[in-house]
């Protein structure tokens, strides 16, 4: 069985007042659920992470980051290291996000080298895949996963390959309120987990944990949750409120698979 794992990407939203706030009222909502049975992760911006630490200390909140620089060190201005990110206290860390791809030029090559910087670390990559709309409407999504996966972990071993985890993120569903229907999430999840059947194994590819994201919200997470292959979510706009976020996670801790 998978553990269910929800994150809360809080992209560049908020100040670090309004973050400590944010992060002070979730460990009060959600302090009863068990870390055993749920990953609980927040990702606050940069400017955020050694507050938002301090305050989920000793609490079954997580801190994950939302990118990296694959170098240790280095003169590149304006990147943080995984090693800057251990040391804040980051346990995960957000690889390949769709606004990075689309804005950042980011590309499967730098996705690669990330998570291995990352795992170097021990961070937990949360390596973002997914197809935009235009890919979608031309029936390319599959291509596009072929290519996420089998280039974004090329040369990733057996054992690396079970610390990461994947999410899967329609881009046209990104912020646009137009979530993916339990059906379309399940159809692609199954298939980057049929995917790592191929390139892995079965027993490693019934382990990894593929979150769906995209437009989540109370309303869809008990149904999305409820597919076999959606094993969490991974949640940005919802992620900034205590009692919608909060309602998210229970939920998701609710469902019986
Ligand atoms: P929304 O939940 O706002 O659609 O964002 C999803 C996302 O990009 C999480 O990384």
């Amino acid at each position: 069985m998978r553990k269910t794992i929800i994150a809360g990407n809080w992209k560049m939203y908020k100040t670090i007042a309004e973050a400590i706030e944010l992060a002070n009222g979730l460990k009060r909502e959600l302090f009863k659920l068990n870390s055993q049975e749920i990953d609980i992760i927040i990702c606050p911006a940069f400017t955020a992470l050694t507050e938002v630490a301090e305050v989920i200390v000793d609490s079954n909140i997580q801190l994950g980051a939302q990118d990296i620089h694959w170098e240790d060190e280095g003169a590149f201005t304006g990147e943080v290291s995984a090693l800057m990110l251990k040391d804040v206290g980051c346990k995960f860390v957000i690889i390949g996000h769709s606004e990075r791809r689309q804005y950042f030029g980011e590309t499967n090559e730098s996705v690669n080298k990330k998570i291995k910087a990352a795992l170097k670390h021990n961070l937990t990559p949360i390596v973002c895949v997914g197809e935009t709309l235009q890919e979608r409407e031309s029936g390319e999504t599959f291509k596009v996963l072929d290519d996420h996966i089998h280039n974004g972990l090329k040369d990733i071993s057996d054992t690396d390959i079970l610390k990461i985890v994947i999410a899967y993120e329609p881009v046209w569903a990104i912020g646009t309120g137009k979530t993916a229907t339990s059906q379309q999430a399940e159809e692609a999840q199954k298939y980057i987990r049929d995917l790592l059947r191929k390139v892995y194994n079965n027993d490693i590819a019934d382990l990894i944990r593929i979150q769906y994201g995209g437009s989540v919200k109370p309303e869809n997470i008990t149904e999305l949750m409820s597919q076999p292959d959606v094993d969490g979510a991974l949640v940005g706009g919802a992620s900034l409120g205590v009692e919608i976020f909060t309602e998210i996670v229970k939920r998701a801790s609710e469902v019986v698979k």
